[in-house]
């Protein structure tokens, strides 16, 4: 009986889904993709993924379907692109901005990353304020101080023993991101909230129970009060971070004439951009400085890891980096403009070792594409379009030796870099990234060699691109 009764639901369920989905289905029918169960669609697969397995399982899927195809799970269609083809349509059509990051909504709820497609240019325009063109330039100079924390952490580690080089970039990092966007030192509390919170997103991210908000709330609840407790501890913080700005900004009102400095920051944090611009809410307010934190935290800390480990493993590159920081060099410090050779190890690295793997887009209306190999079609509202950077780039279609570190096609015949996104929603700090970047790096690659011992790169997908054995390798001073 009891067998019986399952049975039917699940026919009921596979025919009502069935009829909801039939225009979806109609409109793809010109895409491959894995076998399609009633219902569950094609669940299996993504059942198989880890964070271990992505990269691998992810080559196999594309290599059998193709780098543009479709998948179901259930209700939900999703459409794997490694194509640039259609990725470039995608991004630069400004009709199609929504990003459907259901993971982190708790997070980063009433950021950019969340909100709707009107707020979207209005939020994009705050944003971008903190690293115009006077700004940027304090904010780069906050660095070049900070960096000077960087060398003072590797210099402990300057004893040619093999360590994990993300455990002293990682907090260094998380400092100068809160700084820019809080104006403020992070306490250690905060620290270790956010690292926590970074953690626990780790883990949630491509397991079962965290496939939709609905499961999580069903599965973990234990896991879902601690993400709550860490979110509402940072939030918190960013509220204090409010009330004490709008202080500070009251007594200078007051004291204006007086010769009186109050605040020793020269920089605009995006905290105090988002406040002078006024018709925030402060939800929207840590929205935003949760998102920045997020993007500025992890993905720099990243790319600084990785770049380290491949200045360390390619010796000839790591020398013409040194030449050319020396040249750079005067008594007021460096000139990032004639640091091209550093630029393109920067960029070279996240060609190959894009941070943010995956760029999503969801359709909230059909959109019609052209393609050389799949023909013309449209793929339809409600499609969630998932595009892999990693595999892109490493295409060899495109270039030579794409699987190969060779950071002199930077300055030969430079490739369309797509590790920060392109058209309108790409990253707005780009040109920062690159700054900051410089301006940590140069110091520490001035002071040590660094050493290719220890394991090679394990590479694995926790949220952001990692490598599950860490970031290996050695320094001595020079
Ligand atoms: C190596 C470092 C970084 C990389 C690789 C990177 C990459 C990206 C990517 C791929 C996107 C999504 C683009 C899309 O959906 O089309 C993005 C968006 C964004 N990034 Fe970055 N980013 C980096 C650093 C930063 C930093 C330091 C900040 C801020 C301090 C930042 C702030 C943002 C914001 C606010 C967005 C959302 C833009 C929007 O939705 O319109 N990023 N970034």
């Amino acid at each position: 009986m009891i067998l019986t009764s399952i049975f039917v639901c699940f026919c009921v369920a596979s025919a009502i889904n069935y009829l909801k989905t039939r225009r979806q289905r109609k409109t793809i029918k010109n895409l491959k993709g894995p076998f399609t169960w009633p219902l569950l669609g094609s669940m299996h697969k993504l059942l198989l993924l880890t964070p271990k397995n992505f990269f691998h399982r992810s080559s196999t899927y594309l290599a059998k379907y193709g780098k543009f195809s479709r998948c179901w799970v259930f209700h939900r269609l999703f459409i794997p692109v490694a194509d640039r083809e259609l990725a470039q349509q995608l991004l630069h059509n400004e009709q199609y901005l929504e990003t459907g990051n259901e993971l982190m909504q708790d997070w980063l709820n009433g950021g950019i990353l969340m909100c709707n497609k009107d707020q979207w240019p209005q939020r994009h325009q705050m944003l971008s304020k903190l690293f115009e063109q006077q700004n940027l330039m304090q904010l780069v100079d906050l660095c070049r101080y900070r960096a000077v924390q960087f060398e003072l952490k590797f210099t402990e580690k300057a004893n040619q023993e093999v360590f994990n080089v993300w455990e002293v970039v990682s907090p260094l990092v998380m400092d100068l991101m809160v700084m820019i966007t809080c104006g403020v030192r992070p306490t250690e509390d905060y620290t270790v909230a956010l690292n926590s919170l970074c953690e626990l997103y780790r883990q949630r991210f491509l397991s079962a129970q965290s496939a939709n908000r609905f499961t999580f709330w069903l599965t973990c609840p234990l896991m879902r009060r601690r993400q709550k407790r860490l979110i509402k501890h940072l939030n918190a913080n960013h509220k204090q971070f409010i009330n004490q700005n709008r202080r500070q900004w009251q007594m200078q009102e007051q004291t204006k004439g007086n010769c009186f400095i109050i605040d020793a920051k020269y920089h605009q944090s995006l905290l105090d951009i988002l406040l002078l611009q006024g018709d925030l809410s402060e939800n929207e307010i840590c929205g935003e400085l949760n998102t920045c934190n997020y993007f500025g935290y992890l993905l720099c800390s990243t790319t600084i890891c990785f770049a380290l480990v491949m200045i360390a493993r390619h010796p000839s590159v790591q020398m013409r980096c040194l030449e050319e920081i020396k040249k750079a060099r005067d008594s007021a410090g460096w000139d990032l403009q004639r640091l091209p050779f550093l630029e393109s190890v920067i960029m070279e690295t996240l060609r190959l070792y894009p941070p943010q793997v995956i760029v999503g887009r969801e359709l909230s209306t059909d959109f019609p594409y052209t393609h050389s190999v799949v023909g013309n079609g449209n793929l339809p509202a409600g499609a969630e379009i998932y595009i892999n950077l990693f595999e892109m780039q490493r295409n060899g279609e495109h270039q030579l030796n794409a699987q190969h570190f060779q950071p002199e096609r930077f300055l030969e015949n430079p490739p369309e870099l797509l590790s920060f996104g392109i058209g309108q929603r790409a990253c707005p700090a780009r040109q920062f990234t690159v700054s900051l970047l410089k301006s940590l790096l140069a110091p520490i690659l001035e002071k040590f060699e660094f050493l290719p011992y220890g394991d090679a790169l394990k590479l694995d997908l926790q949220l952001i691109l990692g490598s599950r054995n860490g970031f290996q390798l050695a320094l001595k001073e020079r």
